[in-house]
């Protein structure tokens, strides 16, 4: 499903990723753990075509620098960084039902599960939101494109416990076939969600293994 062949990224001297080569097969779920700046965001951000690099990435046969729109169509993201959207929530729900072909119903059910009052925070702009309510909508967003892909980078590093259960929820409620790529620094999450840990060191891959993990909760 995903196929990271020999990545190298550079940012002056620090080498973010070093030949990274990594095969994700469809259904699996991944987390990528490893220290601050051992190359975690750059990796997923490669993936998900917003950082260009060198080497091949592919998804489900599309190359993602070739073929952006055909590649990025199966994935959703939820990035570590809230983007500074002037827009009020509603419009950006909106926008991206819209691209993504599905109902801002959907994404308004996903955010209340997650514990936003979508209501109350519709009219208010994107950017005013409290850090947690920003990470409850985009990931509200990235549920409900219902994509076979879920890319999450720190998904709840910013949620309170009861919202932290209904994103683990969430996620595990997604199909057997659909397939989870995951940053954390958080055990609890790792434990819980996924099934290979790969660890990244000084943009190196160091240990990829299968974990006990139920893959659910
Ligand atoms: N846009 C950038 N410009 C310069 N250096 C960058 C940039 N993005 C990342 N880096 C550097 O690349 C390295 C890897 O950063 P990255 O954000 O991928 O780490 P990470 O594993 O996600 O860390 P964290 O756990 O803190 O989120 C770090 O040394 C970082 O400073
Ligand atoms: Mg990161």
């Amino acid at each position: 499903m995903i196929h990271v062949h020999e990545v190298c990224k550079e940012f002056g001297p620090v080498k973010a990723l070093d030949r990274v080569s990594l095969r994700i097969e469809a259904g699996e779920r991944v987390a990528l753990v490893g220290t601050n700046g051992s190359g975690k965001t750059t990796l997923l951000r490669a993936l998900v075509g917003l950082t260009r690099v060198t080497g091949r990435i592919t998804i489900g046969g599309h190359e993602v620098a070739r073929e952006p729109e055909k590649a990025l169509s199966l994935l959703a993201y939820i990035p570590q960084v809230s983007p500074a959207l002037d827009a009020p929530v509603q419009v950006v729900a909106e926008t991206i039902a819209s691209l993504r072909n599905v109902s801002v119903d959907a994404i308004q059910a996903h955010a209340e599960s997650l514990g936003l009052p979508y209501r109350e925070v519709a009219s208010s702009r994107f950017r005013d939101l409290s850090g947690g309510m920003r990470q409850k909508f985009l990931a509200a967003l990235a549920l409900a494109a219902e994509a076979p892909i879920l890319v999450a980078d720190e998904p709840t590093a910013s949620l309170d416990a009861p919202s932290r259960e209904a994103f683990f929820r969430a996620v595990s409620a997604r199909g057997a076939s659909s397939t989870f790529v995951l940053c954390s620094h958080r055990a609890e999450e790792v434990e819980r969600l996924v099934t290979r840990v790969v660890e990244l060191r000084e943009g190196r891959i160091v240990r990829d293994e299968r974990v006990a993990g139920t893959g659910a909760p």
